[in-house]
């Protein structure tokens, strides 16, 4: 049986993993802001910082797994902006940057990163915000929410939600990674039935918006359905699944962009993908 580091663990989709984890007989290293094995405040560096060396101690370097569900919604609210960056961005790639050796330590052992569907999904995200947080720049990022008043925290969340993709994507694929037997994926729910939502459902503002939401098949989806998601991606079967954004949201991505992908290389694109290629033949 293996040993798993889970944040968000407290509440909503990341307590619906820690359940079946411990159900199917493994040990689990739970981190959170509420009650956990690691109590730590992730949307601060040294809250970060502590949950990262904690885990280590604990699971004695060695890791077969991790699931990153520690996230904040898009409410309104002071400095939410910088705050829903600092925890949905930095809370997973600090943490996992300091995992990969234990990661890597066990051989083969699979990270399941909570994205969203809001990646795909919201106009006029700057694109700044993005570029700024994959270069690990927090105060840049948070820069371009400032003049956006309430629509901020929408567009951060997901800001942050499309670097944590590409940040996924991008190292996923690597030798760091890849290569020292590690499979990172992401998954991106819709609207999820979880204590988050229910706070976003409480305040008719947001109720409303998301009531308008467009979802093909209705509904929100349930956090133990996800559960069994995660704990698939994190099962044999998806030991040939790498740097995948696997979307789960009742058909709002397919809505919005039926054609956006899979798309082919674009002409203009040719070259910079005859480079890939040369460097992973390269890199072998
Ligand atoms: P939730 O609110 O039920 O659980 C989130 C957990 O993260 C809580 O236990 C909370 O204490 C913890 N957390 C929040 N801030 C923290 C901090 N600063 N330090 C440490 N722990 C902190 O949320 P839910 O819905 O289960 O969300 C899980 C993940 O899924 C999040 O990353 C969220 O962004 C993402 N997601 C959720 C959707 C939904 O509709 N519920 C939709 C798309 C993505």
């Amino acid at each position: 049986m293996g040993v798993y580091a889970v944040t968000g663990s407290y509440s909503g989709m990341g307590k619906e993993v820690v359940a079946r984890l411990v159900e199917a007989g493994h040990r689990v290293i739970t981190v959170d802001r509420g009650e956990a094995d690691v109590v730590a405040d992730l949307g601060t560096a040294d809250g970060r910082r502590t949950a990262a060396t904690a885990v280590l101690q604990m699971c004695a370097g060695r890791l077969d797994g991790a699931v990153l569900a520690a996230g904040i919604g898009p409410s309104p609210g002071h400095d939410r902006a910088r705050l829903i960056t600092q925890v949905n961005y930095f809370g997973v790639v600090e943490l996992l940057e300091d995992w990969r050796p234990a990661l890597a330590a066990s051989g083969s052992s699979k990270v399941v990163v909570f994205a969203s569907n809001s990646t795909t999904t919201v106009p006029m995200v700057p694109r700044r915000a993005i570029r700024a947080l994959l270069q690990g720049d927090a105060e840049a990022a948070a820069l371009p929410f400032r003049r956006l008043g309430r629509i901020g925290p929408a567009l951060a969340y997901a800001a942050s939600k499309i670097a944590l993709a590409r940040w996924v994507r991008r190292a996923a694929v690597t030798p760091a990674w890849a290569g020292a037997g590690i499979r990172l994926n992401a998954i991106a729910p819709g609207a999820v039935l979880t204590p988050l939502l229910e706070r976003q459902l409480a305040t008719p503002a947001e109720a409303r918006q998301i009531r308008s939401f467009p979802v093909p098949i209705g509904g929100y989806g349930d956090p133990a359905h996800f559960a069994q998601w995660v704990l698939m991606m994190l099962s044999p079967a998806a030991d040939f699944l790498c740097g995948s954004i696997i979307f789960v949201d009742g058909g709002s991505d397919a809505w919005f962009r039926p054609d956006a992908w899979p798309a082919p290389v674009r002409r203009r694109d040719t070259i910079g993908y005859l480079r890939r290629m040369r460097a992973f033949t390269k890199q072998r």
